[in-house]
């Protein structure tokens, strides 16, 4: 058994820090990292264990540091290194674990390995790092396959040969400056094993793993004529050949071992859009990766039945592998769920939410979100939460399009909004400029005018705001071991899920009635006010039996 500090993150809340949207320290409207520093002891107030943060490193920004140029330092922009350390080191201070994201399936078009390769002959050891083919056709002028880019468009780029003339494709399964990295490549997987070892030894507690079913493609890049893969979608059917393929457990298990030679349990956790749940668990057998963010939950619909089958369903897949389930509801890539849940139930999740697109019901959406936040904190496992949601902070919907920064609007000729929507900066003083989120007005998107009504300075002491309720929630759940203990359920009329975890009776109401509550439950925390002693729609109820 390894020491008890080690499993930390089979229950850990984990908050997702988006470094260009928390905390602004300098006011050019783009956060950085002396900014996340200055509010750890918030992070550390709101009860959660550890930190997950997004990319900082250098970077020219075309899909939000996901696309990195250098692995081992820090973007102006953010910071330095030394900025890197202070944060993992004054997290460690408040107690909490620090994860950083890794994006291995491909670098930046400005990395010198792409740069390289730019200027290196077709079959040469530069080119070889990279997934360059020649082009289909008498002159090679049609892309190698059919492959589309997650953010529309072909997913491969023509290049001109160092003689100007026009030469090979290079495969880019996400924007075309970020280039696929081949795999099969020896130094691919030696640098990488590296670019581990060099932030373990800065102290990092683990890494979370950007596109984890992406890295290896099938072997003969046959073509896929089904529709090209949908950002944050979930496919139905055998894996593509883009994706899930067997070959990517043997990557993670070399990296486990890594891991493992270092002290405290640093984890590896997995970005990776599989199904079904026995798929996924693949990535969290006891030899690979511990965690996998389960987003068939986050994409389950608002009703009883289909919630009560993704928690037994992920549960027995996880189970089955001898891993902890991983539960999310809201990050980067994903409409927010107070948004998302302000949607009639049933009705298509949308990439992105426009000003001319239907808009959510708010109130609706914040009211279910809040209880579907209170049923994820009780089941068993970890739970990740994302920046703002602890405020109820709903999406943008409205940001003007001129504003738009993300890839998918501009690559799927503006018919997805995309993801901008869930990154605005946050809120944390209602009167201040940017609301709180840097000493000047700017910001590097837009802030809606209602954010200041969601400012922690408004919430914070203030009963039965959202921040408070995840703050209780985060308490109880450390003394009561929600995410430790078993989960049995509980009969209970249709539309009210039920199920126990030891001494707590965790409730929700899907149902249009108001549901009653065993005789003698003493209620510890609902998501919104009992109506006489029942439990309205759209609330889920903690309460000891
Ligand atoms: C998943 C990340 O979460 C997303 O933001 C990014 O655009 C893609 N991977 C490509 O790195």
């Amino acid at each position: 058994m390894p020491p008890l500090d080690d499993a930390w993150w089979r229950d850990a809340v984990i908050y997702q820090v988006y470094p260009r949207s928390f905390a602004d320290s300098d006011g050019d409207g783009m956060g950085d990292l002396p900014g996340i520093t200055s509010h750890l002891g918030d992070l550390r107030e709101l009860g959660v264990d550890a930190v997950w943060l997004s990319p900082f490193y250098p970077s020219p920004q075309n899909d939000a540091g996901y696309d990195v140029s250098d692995y081992r330092a820090v973007d102006p922009r953010f910071g330095t290194l030394a900025d890197a350390d202070e944060l993992i080191a004054g997290a460690h201070a408040q107690g909490m674990k620090f994860i950083v994201d890794l994006v291995p399936n491909h670098t930046s078009d400005e990395h010198a390995w792409f740069q390289e390769a730019l200027g290196a002959a077709p079959g040469s050891a530069a080119r070889n790092r990279y997934i360059f083919r020649d082009g289909k056709g008498e002159h090679g002028d049609e892309p190698p396959n059919s492959w589309q880019s997650v953010f529309g468009g072909s997913a491969w780029e023509r290049v001109t040969e160092p003689d100007g003339t026009p030469g090979q494709w290079y495969l880019h399964l996400f924007d075309v400056t970020q280039p696929d990295l081949d795999w099969g490549n020896s130094d691919v997987r030696a640098e990488f094993v590296s670019v581990l070892k060099f932030w373990l030894d800065r102290g990092v507690d683990g890494f979370r793993v950007d596109v984890a079913h992406g890295l290896v493609k099938e072997q003969n890049l046959t073509d896929w004529t089904q529709a090209g893969p949908v950002l944050g979608g979930l496919d139905v059917g055998p894996p593509p050949p883009m994706w899930d393929q067997d070959g990517v457990h043997e990557i993670y298990q070399q990296w486990r071992s890594v891991l493992d030679t270092y002290p405290g349990g640093r984890i590896l956790v997995a970005e990776a859009w599989v199904q079904p749940a026995e798929r996924l668990a693949r990535y969290v057998r006891p030899d690979e990766m511990h965690q996998a963010f389960n987003f068939a939950y986050l994409d389950a619909s608002w009703s009883a039945d289909p919630q009560r089958k993704v928690i037994d369903e992920s549960l027995a897949a996880n189970d089955a592998v001898g891993a902890t389930t991983t539960w999310v509801l809201s990050n980067h890539d994903v409409v927010r769920h107070t948004s998302r849940l302000g949607y009639p139930v049933g009705e298509a999740r949308m990439h992105g939410i426009g000003i001319d697109d239907p808009q959510p019901d708010t109130a609706l959406g914040l009211r279910r979100a809040r209880a579907a936040t209170l049923q994820m904190l009780a089941l068993p496992g970890s739970a990740y939460l994302y920046q703002g949601e602890e405020l109820g902070l709903p999406e943008h919907t409205r940001i003007p399009d001129e504003f738009r920064q993300d890839p998918a609007w501009f690559r799927s000729g503006h018919t997805e909004r995309g993801r901008d929507g869930c990154r605005v900066p946050i809120p944390w003083e209602a009167d201040a400029p940017s609301y709180g989120f840097g000493p000047s007005d700017s910001s590097w998107l837009p802030q809606p005018p209602e954010w200041a009504e969601y400012a922690l300075d408004r919430q914070r002491g203030v009963p039965g705001s959202t921040y408070e309720m995840y703050r209780a929630a985060l308490r109880l759940r450390h003394e009561h071991r929600l995410g430790a203990n078993a989960l049995t359920w509980v009969d209970t009329p249709a539309d009210v899920l039920a199920f126990r975890s030891d001494d707590v009776l965790v409730l929700t109401n899907f149902g249009s009635a108001p549901a009653e509550l065993p005789l003698g439950a003493r209620v510890l925390l609902s998501s919104a006010p009992l109506d006489d002693g029942r439990i309205p729609t759209d609330v889920t109820v903690w309460a000891a039996v």
